[in-house]
């Protein structure tokens, strides 16, 4: 797959200019304090989660299947309320966070969903244009960065094409786009590698460094474990409803072989 990692992707395709540059680097963009959550009358999912992300952070999400990854996601942007605690969104109150408001907060957020959420009616160029149209980016600039960023995924021939007649590889392509084509203060990624090769599963996170170098706080939750060992970012592991954040291991410098001299 042609995803090609480039070091100032929106910088050239212009995107800078037009919209407006991330979270300030001293503000918090995500607070969880004592977070509990259950479905309905089932167990808890998660207990007692506590973590702060500040603008710029790069964390991957990482915990067994069902520990409660895509739960978290969820919880972040606000498609649900925990069951009990406190969440604070780019410095907002969630509990108390007037519905009204919450459209204009949710904006701040892109999200690759697990299961990519594509609108089925409209096709690979309309579901990626979408965020820069809300945003009120005028067409003429809107298509361009839409064409340059479905050609860096690899999809610049399947322009017209509707999600139905897309490969899952694809669908998820066009997911990453679409949550990152209006540089989000957050990102939120959910499996945004699951079907992909590892080749582009690593450019991809080269680009999503690359997002976050230029401001966006950045969550990638995965199950992937050689693409989390092969970057140094802390991780939030979730078992059995705790969270506990783990630092990098640091790799060790490269060890020099020398030749004894004859
Ligand atoms: N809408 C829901 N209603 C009831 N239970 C749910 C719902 N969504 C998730 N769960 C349950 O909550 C737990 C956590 O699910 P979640 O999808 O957050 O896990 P996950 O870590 O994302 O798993 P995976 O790695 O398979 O994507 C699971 O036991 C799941 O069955
Ligand atoms: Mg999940």
């Amino acid at each position: 797959m042609a995803i090609h990692a480039n070091a100032r992707f929106w910088t050239r395709i212009g995107v800078n200019a037009i919209l407006p540059a991330g979270a300030r680097r001293d503000e918090l963009v995500v607070e969880f304090q004592n977070v509990g959550l259950r479905y309905g009358i089932g167990p808890e999912v998660l207990r007692d989660i506590s973590f702060r992300l500040e603008a710029g952070a790069f964390r991957f999400l990482t915990g067994a299947s069902g520990a409660g990854k895509s739960s978290l996601i969820q919880l972040m942007y606000l498609a649900f309320r925990p069951t009990r605690g406190l969440i604070s969104l780019f410095g907002h109150d969630v509990i108390t966070l007037p519905r009204r408001q919450m459209p204009a907060v949710r904006r701040r957020v892109g999200v690759v969903f697990q299961d990519f959420r594509l609108l089925d009616h409209l096709s690979a160029f309309d579901n990626v244009a979408l965020p820069l149209r809300i945003a009120g980016v005028p067409e003429a600039q809107g298509k361009s960065h839409t064409e340059e960023l479905l050609a860096w995924v690899g999809l610049a021939d399947r322009l017209g094409a509707t999600p139905a007649t897309l490969s899952g590889g694809e669908k998820q392509r066009i997911a990453i786009a679409r949550a990152v084509i209006a540089k989000p203060e957050l990102l939120l990624a959910d499996e945004p590698t699951g079907n992909l090769d590892d080749k582009a599963g690593v450019r991809l996170l080269r680009l999503l460094e690359e997002l976050n170098r230029q401001g966006t706080t950045v969550v990638i939750a995965t199950h992937n474990e050689a693409l989390v060992s092969r970057f140094a970012h802390p991780r939030l592991h979730i078992e059995d409803g705790d969270l506990t954040i783990i630092q990098p291991v640091e790799s060790a410098p490269p060890v020099e072989l020398r030749v004894a001299a004859p």
